[in-house]
């Protein structure tokens, strides 16, 4: 799927500190890999890794350090557009010599759309997408029938989606277009141990916001 001309994101100012933009033009050679036409040849990308989760919308990237350090035989794939994000997540890799993560900057409909092969993901995150709470915005939701189908293209068959949200009409809409799907099964989940609380998710709970896990098994 191209990607839609509702974009899921918004490319926020340019409050890009120095140290990240060096670290995005420094690292990005080495830990970054460009968007192209190509589609991914996972053994060239990770060595030696036997699985492939997709992060989608990492953010500031903590909670990608810390999953991947917990699970070395993974090979993550950490997609956002996000400058400083990148940037410090670059930087992040490089500090901890975390060796099993991998950045890309594009949309990720358009990454998992061109240059993942279908049935080869293990595994997608999706950690507190935009809630995208007023309703004429509601369009710009990652999670909607279209995601859902790439998603279960690009997944193997056992594969599984995890979501966390910290925004109750959000957690609700995700379940209605889950329960839709005919290719996935699952639904809230208690919050896994190996999903580190982030600074984004931390803000949230001190507003009293309730956060939701969901798994979801592609059938
Ligand atoms: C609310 S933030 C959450 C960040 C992080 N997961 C966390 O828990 O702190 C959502 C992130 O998703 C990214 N994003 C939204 N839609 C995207 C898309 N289609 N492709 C790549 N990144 C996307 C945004 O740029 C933003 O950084």
């Amino acid at each position: 799927m191209e990607s839609p001309t509702i974009k899921s994101f918004k490319l926020r100012g340019t409050r890009i500190t120095a140290a990240q933009i060096e670290a995005r033009d420094r690292l990005w050679s080495i830990f970054g890999v460009a968007y192209t036409s190509q589609v991914l040849d996972f053994s060239e990308v990770f060595t030696d890794r036997k699985k492939i989760i997709a992060e989608i919308g990492f953010g500031m990237g903590e909670a990608t350090i810390d999953i991947a350090r917990t699970m070395p035989e993974v090979g993550f794939l950490a997609i956002d557009v996000h400058q400083p994000g990148i940037g410090k997540l670059l930087s992040r890799i490089e500090e901890t010599g975390v060796k099993n993560v991998r950045v890309m900057d594009e949309d990720a409909h358009l990454i998992l759309g061109r240059m993942v092969k279908d049935q080869s993901l293990d595994g997608v995150h999706l950690f507190f997408p935009d809630p995208w709470p007023k309703t004429r915005h509601h369009k710009r939701r990652i999670v909607n029938a279209d995601f859902i189908e790439l998603l279960a293209r690009k997944l193997k068959i056992g594969a599984t989606v995890h979501i966390a949200t910290d925004w109750v009409p959000y957690a609700t809409w995700i379940e209605e277009r889950f329960a839709t799907s005919r290719v996935f099964k699952g639904g809230v989940v208690a919050r896994p141990s190996w999903r580190p609380l982030t600074r984004f998710e931390g803000q949230g709970i001190t507003k009293q916001h309730q956060v939701t896990d969901f798994s979801y098994e592609k059938l």
